[in-house]
């Protein structure tokens, strides 16, 4: 390193706020900071803003409907369409020859759809889902890798008003499975296979065998997306996409008028129990609030090229790939593959050939970043980024320094945004225009969103101390409620802090946090059973659950341990049955029964088999120690436990290996 460097290394370190750099702050969709105090005075009717974003076939008449909270109802009267906002008025309005999607495939070849091409083959894959069968608010579950076929599905899907479920495409075959069957979903798009660093993956066999667990009819749209590179038969009731979707090729088919509260899309994610959790997102809401946070938040503009590298397998991608830039006409970067292929500058060879203007990533891309060093960006030239942003999970300030300075070139905002699958959007940061940065925290709850930190009985802490991060109103983006389970929605995210008599609701993420002086908000993790790895939530009973179901296993306690990549990795701590010896073998089979049962971003990072799990006197798992074990912390109080002496065999037993 130069000395300027080393200074300017050392003068980074130390500087703990940052503000936008002038140069942003004169181009920003926001700057006044005033909107937090407009917001506040005129909620909700603020949300207003939000909605005009929107074309409306039919003006709503109230902006929210609170009669039947925490079952609120945003916009109702309302009548849109979301295709028909993200596609066709862009196209009316003249844009129809901008890029809406550019799409980079791992292996280097690429594909790009302006808006009209885009209203095109939504049309003719709506036209054929109708021919399936499809009709309104059927549910239509995507099992697809990152191709633009997934893009246009979705869209084609809330043109004619049913409801997509996007399974992530690296889950297991029973996540399929499991996803469907509690959806009733009995119509699915899938791919042959992708590709991963060069190697072709066969995703169709995985379908299949999800399908064998299925309980009902389901038929099938399969994208040859590996062309000779695999070779694959399609069974009975399974239809090649290529052939159905190009006769229909040039059909018109008009968006359907949906209602602002009628189902957009249902989305799954884990929480602290069992099965997954089906989240419902509704039209309006959810499409306003996208909309308006790409544009205050990520800064979005018609003629922006913009780039999320998230999967469109979470909400991230649903969000901030598709509903919220094409609402806003931005031209929206879909990536295949890994950011280490063919090598480590991949990301930034995208930045740089697509001139992306705003880029969003995850902490965990971040610090993978970090480790490959600062030559591979360097390579680039990322002087087209005007904003930077993360999701997924906190950042810490070193990597957000490293971000700040080797992508953004000290030019470049970060916004550090918190939310979740069930807010829709986002919900704290900063806006880049507005507030100053200070890396390591999100910032304050966004205009109109009241986010407050507060202790066990739901009082507010004091500025500096730890707490829940609590949401004391509702906003537009938010989850309407899970799937055919009102009651475990209010189980979930109510129950905790509200008070039903006073017709008062709280809505509480299940995340610890703490608030400064200035009101912004650090997020420190989840307080429930979920594991954080890489910026994706995994509960810790699902991967339990399929650890107790591997032959010889007869209890197992999974948990969270720091990981310098990953931000938090699995480590599952297992009892044998008598008769079954804690080998290597056994070890590899509970990993593979794992990966099985919900994919490879679950498989644990260790197995230590342990001749017994230590429990308070009351017989509960001590969670907190083995977190300690697995991150190598120092190994807090254990008088409580009913056999202290176990901690002590697991740590030796972890620290010999
Ligand atoms: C959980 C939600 C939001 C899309 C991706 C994840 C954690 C998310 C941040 C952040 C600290 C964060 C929380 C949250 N989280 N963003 N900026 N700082 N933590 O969506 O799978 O629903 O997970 O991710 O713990 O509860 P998700």
């Amino acid at each position: 390193m130069s000395q300027d460097d080393v200074s300017l290394e050392a003068r980074l370190e130390e500087q703990d706020t940052f503000e936008p750099p002038e140069s942003f702050v004169e181009q920003a969709n926001v700057t006044d900071e005033g909107i937090y105090e407009e917001f506040e005075e005129n909620w909700p009717e603020c949300w207003e803003g939000a909605a005009d974003l929107l074309s409306w076939e039919q003006e709503y008449d109230t902006v929210l409907d609170e009669g039947g909270a925490p079952f609120y109802e945003w916009f109702t009267g309302g009548e849109l369409n979301a295709s028909y906002n993200c596609i066709d008025r862009h196209v009316e309005s003249g844009d129809g020859d901008r890029t809406a999607v550019e799409w980079e495939g791992e292996l280097g070849e690429t594909r790009s759809y302006t808006y009209e091409e885009l209203l095109e083959e939504v049309q003719a894959v709506a036209a054929t889902l109708r021919e399936l069968g499809v009709e309104e608010d059927d549910v239509v579950t995507l099992y697809m890798p990152m191709i633009p076929e997934l893009t246009v599905a979705m869209l084609a899907c809330a043109r004619i008003g049913a409801p997509h479920s996007v399974v992530f495409a690296g889950f297991s075959a029973d996540a399929l499975a499991t996803r469907m069957n509690s959806s009733d979903s009995e119509y699915l798009i899938t791919a042959d296979g992708y590709y991963r660093r060069g190697d072709s993956l066969d995703h169709l066999s995985k379908t299949n065998e999800g399908l064998e667990d299925v309980e009902h009819e389901t038929a099938t749209i399969v994208v040859d997306r590996l062309g000779d590179d695999l070779d694959h038969s399609l069974a009975d009731g399974q239809h090649d996409y290529e052939e159905l979707v190009d006769e229909n090729r040039g059909e018109t088919v008009e968006p359907v008028t949906r209602d602002a509260e009628d189902m957009l899309f249902l989305m799954y994610t884990s929480g602290t129990t069992g099965q997954p959790k089906g989240v419902k997102h509704t039209t309006a809401g959810y499409l306003a609030y996208t909309a308006w946070t790409s544009q205050a938040v990520l800064d979005l503009e018609p003629g922006d090229t913009y780039w999320c590298s998230a999967d469109i397998g979470w909400i991230t991608g649903h969000s901030y790939i598709v509903y919220g830039p094409l609402a806003l006409g931005t031209t929206t970067v879909m990536y295949e593959g890994t950011p280490d292929y063919p090598d480590k500058d991949r990301f930034w060879e995208i930045v740089e050939k697509n001139e992306v203007d705003v880029f969003y990533t995850a902490p965990t891309a971040i610090r993978a970043f970090m480790k490959w060093g600062k030559e591979y960006p360097e390579k680039h030239d990322l002087s087209s980024l005007r904003l930077l942003g993360t999701v997924g999970e906190p950042i810490n300030p070193r990597a957000w320094k490293w971000y700040y300075k080797h992508i953004g070139g000290e030019e470049c905002p970060i916004v550090d945004t918190w939310w979740q699958t069930e807010t829709g959007g986002h919900m704290i940061t900063t806006l880049p225009g507005v507030n100053e940065m200070k890396p390591g925290s999100a910032g304050p709850g966004l205009p109109g969103v009241d986010t407050r930190i507060v202790d066990a009985q739901g009082e507010e802490v004091d500025a500096g101390e730890a707490g829940y991060l609590t949401v004391q109103k509702p906003w537009p983006g938010m989850l309407r409620t899970l799937y055919q389970n009102d009651e475990r929605f209010i189980e979930e995210y109510w129950e905790e802090y509200s008070d039903p008599d006073a017709d008062e609701w709280v809505y509480f993420p299940e995340d610890g946090a703490k608030i400064d002086e200035d009101d912004y908000i650090t997020v420190l993790g989840r307080v429930d059973d979920v594991i954080n790895v890489s910026g994706h939530r995994l509960g810790t009973m699902e991967i339990e659950s399929a650890i107790v179901g591997v032959e010889g296993v007869a209890e197992a306690a999974v948990v969270g341990g720091d990981h310098e990549v990953k931000g938090e990795a699995v480590y599952a701590y297992v009892i044998t049955e008598d008769g079954y010896e804690g080998d290597d073998e056994l070890a590899e089979e509970i990993v593979e029964g794992v990966v099985d049962a919900i994919g490879p971003i679950a498989k644990p990072e260790d197995v230590v088999f342990t001749p017994e799990l230590p429990k308070t006197r009351s017989g509960k798992i001590m969670r907190r120690l083995l977190e300690d074990i697995a991150s190598g912390n120092e190994l807090g109080n254990t008088s409580t436990l009913r056999n202290p002496e176990v901690v002590d065999e697991i740590a030796a037993q972890v620290q010999d290996e």
